[in-house]
């Protein structure tokens, strides 16, 4: 039997609807696992070269890709041909219907690579897509704008497939320079050109309500998101289906925890948003 929302989301929503700043949405893997998308740390998490698995961690660095770009590159065209195979989902869904209602008085942050918030219709402008988009590439030797993957790539690379030489040259620029996948790795620091940290750290100071879905929490910037809406004062819906340090930031009465999936609050959760909010948004 669906859950009530409960009392204390009906007051957290009366304290703010009258507030000014977007209602902010934080993502992470758990809200496109109902997708079929492994989560990060699941069990599918892990990479193989030759005969020895390694963790995501260990791989997905600027300096293994220096020193093993085919290897780096086929684990990314596998990963994507598992995101472009999934569908988004109730709780994507639900968030893109929101942003049409709120409009301004909407943000998304999201961890997720695999582009299926801006495929269910949230916009560029307001998703800020703070670890890259997996579909997208960019130089490796200098600054510069992503680009689309080439189409021509194929959604059909396995685990096992190595990189061809026909991939090889797709995945260059015209002049010859190579490209990398658009991603934020582990050795390397947010920013703005790429990851919109500014913008991140910006929405979290302004925003009336933070709503963080399917994260643990495990890098830096999520957690200072949460930490700066904290600090603020500001309430903290947390929705997941395992307690995290979201949980636990600052003062209790302001921290609510929503237990279970993003398919079974996400899309309650953002219609009684828009039900109180809709006509007042920003
Ligand atoms: P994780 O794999 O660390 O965590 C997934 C979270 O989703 C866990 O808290 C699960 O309890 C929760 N979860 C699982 N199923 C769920 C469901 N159906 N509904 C809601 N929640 C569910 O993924 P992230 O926290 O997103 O960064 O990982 C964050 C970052 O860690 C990744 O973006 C990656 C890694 O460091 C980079 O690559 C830079």
């Amino acid at each position: 039997m669906a859950r009530e929302l409960g009392p204390r989301i009906e007051e957290i929503l009366e304290e703010v609807v009258g507030d000014t700043g977007p209602v902010l949405w934080l993502t992470g893997a758990g809200i496109s696992a109902e997708s079929g998308i492994p989560t990060f740390r699941g069990e599918e998490g892990y990479w193989q070269v030759g005969s020895r698995h390694y963790q995501p961690q260990e791989m997905a660095t600027w300096r293994s890709f220096c020193r093993m770009p085919d290897e780096v590159w086929a684990w990314y065209l596998y990963r994507r041909s598992v995101c472009r195979a999934a569908d988004p989902n109730s709780a994507h869904r639900a968030l893109a219907d929101l942003e049409e209602a709120l409009g301004d008085g909407f943000c998304l942050v999201t961890q997720n690579v695999d582009g299926l918030h801006l495929r269910a219709g949230n916009s560029l402008a307001r998703t800020y897509q703070i670890h890259g988009n997996i579909d997208y590439m960019r130089r490796a030797d200098v600054d510069s704008p992503a680009i689309p993957i080439p189409e021509t790539v194929g959604e059909d690379w396995t685990r096992e497939r190595a990189l061809d030489d026909e991939a090889r040259a797709l995945l260059c620029f015209p002049d010859g320079a190579p490209a990398r996948p658009h991603v934020l790795w582990f050795d390397e620091c947010y920013d703005e050109p790429n990851y919109r940290l500014d913008s991140a750290v910006s929405v979290a100071a302004a925003c009336r309500l933070l709503v963080v879905v399917g994260t643990t929490g495990g890098t830096n910037l999520p957690l200072q998101i949460g930490m700066i809406a904290a600090r603020r004062g500001k309430p903290i819906i947390v929705i997941n289906p395992e307690s995290n340090p979201f949980v636990s930031l600052g003062d209790s009465d302001r921290v609510t925890f929503l237990q279970g999936t993003a398919g079974a609050w996400v899309p309650r959760l953002a219609a009684r948003i828009e039900e109180r909010m809709g006509s007042a948004a920003v």
